[in-house]
């Protein structure tokens, strides 16, 4: 890893009470700084608090580089959209776990690996079930991911053995179980995986196919996903990557952090925007497009309501990959041939958005969740299936992000400290006196 104390200052100077503290300032590849706070308890007895970990660094990586200002996104220093242009999905995981793109040799043979992997245990099936028809996919989905530890333990003691294989094994099942959740809450019978189509082709023809209407899957369609499931690979230290890093730091294995990571990917805040965006944009389809009244709705301190797919923690400008993804947009519904009334809502509400004084004084603009469920939803994806294709673009991230904390000889259990503020030391009163 880069890391290097920066060179001019070194270290910050910290008075507290007129006693003076050094703290190092270190510096990573890209020019960012940071207090190193490592010592601050032992030396000072204080702690930091930061809500919201809006100034909190909880490791250093090598993964993703971000910067929220320019709108600069890159996976292992390559630019995001290089990325999505040039790659397929598959590429783009292999770079984020082994820090390398793969030469052909080492494609195929992850290619292999996720073939070979990608039926799930046949007794598994049956879980789909028992639950109701109704139930949330992402519920499904987190409590399949949890189950695998029990059908492929192959996580032994080391964590990072066979990580190739474990790696394979949770990014082509969990597409199965994705697809297979699907189907069973329509009530159309399993599609299997096969062979001979590639990953995105797979997914597609999972959920598609039907035994009375065969799926034609079209190039590119397959090239749309790719592109999708690239740009949401992986996105640093966000809300579900730092529950992965969290849970895992406690040393469950693999499948456990990853169903926690889809957990809390599955919040509205965080990828479960693109669903509600959807859910937004069809309220004013049906409120008579009156998308003014919701930018007032989303202004009003008084309402709770929040332009959804709207802000980002980080990006203070555009999202690099809202732009690509808006772009993709009006490509995939031209070769579809579809006109989405939703998506010239998005448009104008972005328009709106954006010259408004309230979004351009908190620097919010379209994030990644804006326009993505305007085309899973014209590849035919339902709605509430828009947070589980998240989570599948997102899994090569997730799987990359523990790796590399296993390999951190820094990497200690994740544990925040607190400032109480509830009672001090209060006397029992019994329970027939209270
Ligand atoms: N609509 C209206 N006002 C907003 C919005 C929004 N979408 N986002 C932020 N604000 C306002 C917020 O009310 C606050 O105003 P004030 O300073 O007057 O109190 C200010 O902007 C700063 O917001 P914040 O909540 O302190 O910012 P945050 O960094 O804690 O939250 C966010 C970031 C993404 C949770 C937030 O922008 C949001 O709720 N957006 C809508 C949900 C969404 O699209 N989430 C997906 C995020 S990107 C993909 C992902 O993470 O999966």
């Amino acid at each position: 890893m880069l890391l290097k104390k920066n060179k001019q200052t070194n270290r910050a100077e910290l008075k507290i009470n007129g006693v003076k503290y050094h703290l190092d300032i270190i510096e990573g590849s890209t020019g960012e700084k940071a207090l190193d706070i490592r010592q601050l308890r032992s030396d000072t007895g204080l702690i930091t608090l930061d809500p919201g970990y809006k100034n909190t660094g909880s490791c250093c990586s090598s993964i993703t580089y971000l910067d929220g200002e320019k709108g600069i996104l890159n996976y292992r220093g390559y630019a995001i959209e290089e990325l999505a242009e040039k790659c397929s999905f598959v590429e783009v995981a292999y770079l984020l776990l082994h820090g390398e793109l793969p030469n052909l040799e080492q494609l195929n043979r992850f290619r292999h690996l996720l073939r070979r992997y990608a039926l799930i245990h046949e007794d598994m099936i049956h879980f789909f079930d028992h639950f109701p028809p109704n139930a949330t996919p992402m519920s499904i989905l987190s409590s399949m991911v949890n189950v695998l530890c029990n059908y492929y333990p192959e996580m032994s003691d080391d964590p990072l053995e066979n990580i190739d294989s474990t790696a394979a094994r949770l990014i082509s099942k969990i597409r199965t179980i994705a697809a297979f959740s699907y189907k069973k809450s329509i009530g159309h019978p399993l599609v299997y995986p096969r062979y001979d189509l590639d990953y995105c082709g797979n997914f597609l023809n999972m959920m598609f196919d039907r035994p009375v209407i065969p799926y034609e899957v079209k190039p590119e369609i397959v090239a749309t996903l790719n592109k999708l499931l690239i740009l949401q690979a992986d996105h640093e230290q966000n809300c579900s990557t730092s529950a992965v890093r969290l849970v895992g730091s406690a040393g469950v294995n693999l499948y456990a952090a990853i169903s926690a990571g889809i957990n809390a990917l599955w919040g509205p805040l965080h990828g479960g925007a693109n669903q509600a965006v959807i859910d937004m944009l069809e309220a004013i389809y049906k409120d008579g497009n009156d998308f003014k009244k919701y930018i007032e709705k989303a202004k009003d301190p008084d309402d709770p309501f929040r332009l959804s797919g709207f802000g980002h923690r980080v990006y203070k400008t555009y999202d690099p990959r809202a732009k690509i993804i808006k772009k993709a947009c009006d490509e995939t519904l031209a070769i579809l041939n579809i006109s989405d009334p939703l998506l010239d809502i998005a448009k104008q509400l972005e328009e709106v958005a954006l010259n408004d004084d309230y979004f351009k004084k908190r620097k919010l603009y379209p994030n990644v969740d804006f326009y993505s469920g305007i085309i899973y939803r014209a590849i035919g994806i339902p709605t509430n299936m828009f947070t589980v294709m998240f989570a599948l673009g997102r899994l090569p991230g997730w799987i990359a992000q523990w790796k590399e904390m296993w390999e951190d000889p820094e990497t200690k259990i994740g544990r925040p400290r607190q400032i109480y503020a509830g009672p001090t030391k209060r006397e029992l009163i019994p329970l027939h006196e209270r």
